[in-house]
């Protein structure tokens, strides 16, 4: 474990809807935190040494045949826990409480009563508190040793406790931000209950980062494919504090970044910029504009491109030699949803960090596999990367390839970049930008008629869109002020060659998806 994580709060999953924000809230409170399966062995918990368990909420009853579970020896380590919704009857239930459905299921925001205003879960929350409740089973009967710490009119033990063996439960969801003083409960478990000192923070995993890879690769050699984006750029630089230049990044650019992106990624890990790395720059954009010629098909061009960026890719790799190590930009969002069940292919994604097995090397080197987003943006400007890095939103692998609908030529990509450049700069002058999930232009396939000067035109119509989202998973459309919007529609049509109209894409997703393809 790393030196950061000796103080560490352990998040067992039971298959809830908000396991990462469970770990994001503990992080909030500078404590370590990390999210693993119900089915950890207990000989590896012990090994983890916890400062406290919580248990998630799960979409099983207890009394289901292939409900999850977990030894009761985990609740007699002296280890306090926190049992949340699932968890919480899940805690009843192993200890010889009982657990029943209830009468009448409790779905948003309900006022739930402090029956306990000593419990250290409540330290400091209102007598009478809207939480976020979210359950068909309930606790009929808190098992011996326990006591009602808290309830609802149609829920007896919204909350229960046993503070001599440190173990607490909340039928309610503390971590979603309906439930008004659920940060502060958190808190509570973690520092009033835990004994957590709150030590975490982004400088002391930069330090500890860079110390554990010098130690790891040694003199060996490490190859990163850098995509200019947030997560490839943090960890391109972390490995270049550890191993200089024993690192080589590729990056390619295969003409579909956004407007100057390909000059602004060398310029700072180029052979002017800051850092002592390999930097090779394929530009590439001829050869993957040839193999787009033609192609209509969105799940098409996304092959194209992730296959051609694979096989440029190689072909760099394999000049340089062989590598030992591969780095790639996994973060922790990217840890969970694979450890989750699989889903429908909507979209094939294409990702720099998804290169498959051709290289020669061997081992994988994810330096970023346990940071959030934000965090990883935090390690980044504890790293001095600058902010039009370090701020940059998500972009896709597949780039502005799946932002022209139809087929991709080299005019429709500058008019993309362009009309996309110019929203950009008007939504950061606006300062609206940092309530945005994403936002971003796109080319429709769709040209019109529309009248400029005397002349009729007949060009085609750019789509703005912005969405609010947390998780990417689903998102909503933001409401952008009319304003600014008509400022940038403004801009593109007198600006942009080969535009006449401009619309706003009101969808959420789902129905739609963010990108358009
Ligand atoms: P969709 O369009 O599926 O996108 O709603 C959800 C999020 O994923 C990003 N995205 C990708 N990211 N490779 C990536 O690295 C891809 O192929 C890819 N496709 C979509 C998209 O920008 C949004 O943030």
């Amino acid at each position: 474990m790393s030196d950061t994580a000796k103080e560490m709060i352990l998040v067992l999953d039971f298959g809830g809807q908000y396991n990462q924000l469970i770990a994001r809230r503990v992080r909030e409170c500078n404590v370590y935190c990390e999210v693993h399966p119900h089915t950890l062995s207990l000989e590896k918990i012990r090994e983890m040494a916890p400062k406290g368990v919580i248990f998630t909420g799960g979409p099983n009853s207890v009394y289901e045949k292939d409900s999850a579970l977990c030894s009761k020896e985990l609740l007699e380590m002296g280890v306090p826990v926190l049992g949340i919704c699932y968890g919480s009857q899940l805690m009843a239930h192993i200890l010889g409480g009982e657990v029943k459905t209830a009468p009448v299921s409790e779905y948003g925001k309900t006022e739930v009563t402090v029956e306990d205003t000593s419990s250290l879960i409540f330290k400091g929350v209102e007598k009478k508190t809207v939480c976020w409740m979210s359950h068909t089973d309930y606790i009929f009967r808190v098992p011996d040793g326990f006591h009602v710490t808290a309830s609802t009119p149609v829920c007896p033990a919204a909350a229960m406790e046993d503070a001599s063996r440190k173990l607490y439960a909340t039928q309610f969801h503390p971590e979603v931000m309906h439930t008004v003083e659920g940060k502060k409960m958190l808190h509570n478990f973690v520092f009033e209950v835990c004994g957590c000192s709150g030590s975490w923070r982004m400088d002391s995993f930069v330090v500890s980062t860079v110390k554990q890879l010098k130690e790891r690769i040694g003199s060996g050699k490490a190859l990163c494919a850098l995509s200019g984006g947030v997560d490839s750029s943090v960890a391109a630089v972390l490995l270049s504090k550890a191993i200089g230049n024993q690192l080589t990044c590729v990056f390619v650019d295969h003409g579909l970044l956004r407007k100057d992106e390909g000059d602004q990624v060398e310029a700072v890990f180029g052979p002017d910029g800051p850092y002592d790395v390999n930097f090779i720059r394929v530009n590439a954009k001829d050869r993957f504009y040839a193999k787009l010629k033609g192609i209509t098909e969105p799940e098409q061009k996304r092959k194209i491109i992730g296959e051609e960026f694979i096989r440029v890719f190689e072909e760099e790799a394999k000049k340089i030699g062989k590598v030992d190590y591969l780095v790639q930009g996994t973060i922790y969002p990217d840890v969970i949803e694979s450890g989750l069940g699989k889903s429908a292919v909507i979209k094939s994604h294409h990702n720099v960090g998804g290169l498959p097995d051709y290289v020669d090397f061997k081992e994988i080197v994810e330096p970023l596999r346990l940071l959030f987003k934000d965090e990883v943006r935090e390690a980044g400007r504890q790293l001095g990367i600058p902010d039009y890095l370090v701020d940059r939103q998500p972009f896709p692998g597949p780039g502005l390839g799946i932002r022209i609908i139809g087929e991709v030529t080299e005019e429709k990509v500058k008019i993309v970049q362009e009309a996309d450049a110019i929203y950009r700069e008007e939504v950061a002058k606006a300062g609206v930008a940092k309530d945005l999930g994403q936002y971003f232009a796109a080319l429709t396939n769709m040209r019109s008629v529309g009248v400029m000067g005397d002349g009729r035109t007949y060009d085609y119509a750019i789509a703005l869109r912005a969405v609010l989202t947390s998780d990417f998973m689903t998102a909503e459309s933001a409401q952008l002020p009319w304003e600014v919007l008509q400022t940038v529609t403004t801009r593109i049509v007198n600006e942009v060659k080969g535009v006449n109209r401009v619309l706003y894409d009101c969808t959420g997703k789902p129905p739609a998806t963010i990108e358009f393809e």
